[in-house]
């Protein structure tokens, strides 16, 4: 038999806790004649399944009643459910400190701090040394920053050789550029990559081109190009970010952006672009929409994590309303428009895969090309012609 000092020595308790768990009704200690009471190593053994319930988030209360067999299952239901809710969350705070340090995937982690807090995310990765070329990578490509570098090499390794970065083609973009209500004097192409639009742009009109890529790589391939077709007179080749360009306010009549603009947000660029033009200038942008109300759950949870804002036509003109703009035309992107893009690129992959299988870069482009192959209709591009 035990004192209580002796108890709670064994139990690694202290004097009070024992006096209030006898005072609850927990502990039942034997009174001796000279007042004290002795406890058993049955008593022992009750503090050590409570300390266990106690472990597993019931109250003193709940404890009670099971230790006196009057616990109702429900009751233990909905602690194991709240348990498993701590549980889950606490392994969530430890993969990610277990991803900072280089140990596993930071992706989910990136795409809810984007989600949530997108500020405060890019200001992280710029004091991780992050640029906002690199930031705007991670955001769309890598999804990583652990495996950025090495994500962004072989995506270059891919896409360097490639004419087109995104689907687009010469007969679509023309119809664009057919149906303008303006004759534009001065473009400037957005998000140019190596310059298809520019150069075809350049080709079939008089005017003078500004082309703004934040791809230095890719610019000076389109330099070589327009030198080449002897068009480099009037198109001048402009590095910057789409986000911050450095143009005068009502510098153009036409702004041209062929996919491009969900890179920062097509509301954002709407908002932010729209400046940029002289009064009755007109924008050019394809963006990738929704063509059903009614996508496949595959194409959806693709799409949810690729593009999440995604939208359908629908609410994609409606926010060009919003922004100020006059629907001139709009039209879905052509079979051709993705072709163009995706046979070339799948005929890449093959040719580099055996020598880099385990390439997330690589993998997330097969992804993404199974995703256009099974369900190319239920989304598109979509070509917008505004004015403003
Ligand atoms: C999907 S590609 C489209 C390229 C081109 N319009 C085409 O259809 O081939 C997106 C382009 O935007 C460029 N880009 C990405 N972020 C940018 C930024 N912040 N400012 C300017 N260009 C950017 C990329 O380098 C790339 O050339």
């Amino acid at each position: 038999m035990y004192r209580i000092s002796e108890l709670a020595q064994k139990a690694g308790l202290s004097r009070t806790t024992l006096l209030y768990y006898e005072k609850q009704g927990l502990l039942h200690g034997t009174r001796q004649a000279n007042g004290y009471r002795l406890y058993s190593d049955n008593d022992v053994q009750r503090l050590h399944l409570l300390q266990q319930l106690q472990a597993g988030g019931l109250t003193l209360k709940e404890c009670k009643s099971f230790l006196d067999s009057k616990m109702e299952r429900v009751v233990l239901e909905k602690r194991l459910q709240q348990l498993d809710e701590d549980i889950a969350q606490k392994q969530q705070a430890r993969d990610l400190l277990a991803a900072l340090l280089g140990e596993g995937s930071l992706r989910l982690w990136h795409q809810q701090t984007d989600t949530l807090a997108p500020d405060a995310h890019l200001d992280w990765l710029k004091q991780q040394g992050f640029n906002e070329q690199q930031a705007l990578q991670l955001k769309w490509l890598s999804k990583d920053m652990n495996e950025h570098d090495q994500y962004m090499a072989d995506f270059m390794k891919v896409f360097q050789r490639l004419e087109r970065w995104g689907p687009g083609s010469d007969t679509d973009s023309l119809k664009a550029l057919s149906v303008l209500p303006i004759t534009p004097q001065r473009i400037i192409d957005i998000g140019c990559g190596k310059g298809f639009s520019t150069r075809l742009l350049a080709k079939h009109t008089q005017v003078e081109i500004v082309a703004v890529d934040n791809e230095q790589s890719a610019l000076d391939e389109l330099g070589e190009r327009l030198t080449e077709q002897g068009l480099d007179t009037r198109v001048t080749l402009s590095c910057a970010s789409m986000t911050e360009l450095p143009f005068a306010p009502e510098s153009f009549d036409c702004v041209w952006s062929e996919g491009s603009a969900y890179i920062m947000g097509v509301e954002q660029a709407l908002k932010q672009w729209r400046p940029l033009l002289k009064e009755n200038g007109c924008m050019v942008i394809s963006d990738l929409v929704w063509l059903t109300g009614n996508p496949s759950q595959d194409a959806k949870a693709f799409w949810k994590n690729e593009y999440p804002d995604m939208q359908t036509i629908g609410k994609r003109l409606a926010q060009m309303h919003q922004a100020g703009f006059e629907i001139v035309d709009h039209f879905t992107l052509s079979e051709q428009a993705w072709s163009q893009y995706y046979q070339p690129l799948k005929a890449r992959i093959a040719q580099l895969k055996p020598d880099m299988p385990d390439s997330a870069a690589i993998a997330d482009t097969e992804r993404e090309i199974a995703c256009y192959e099974q369900h190319l209709g239920e989304f598109g591009y979509e070509m917008f012609v505004l004015k403003r």
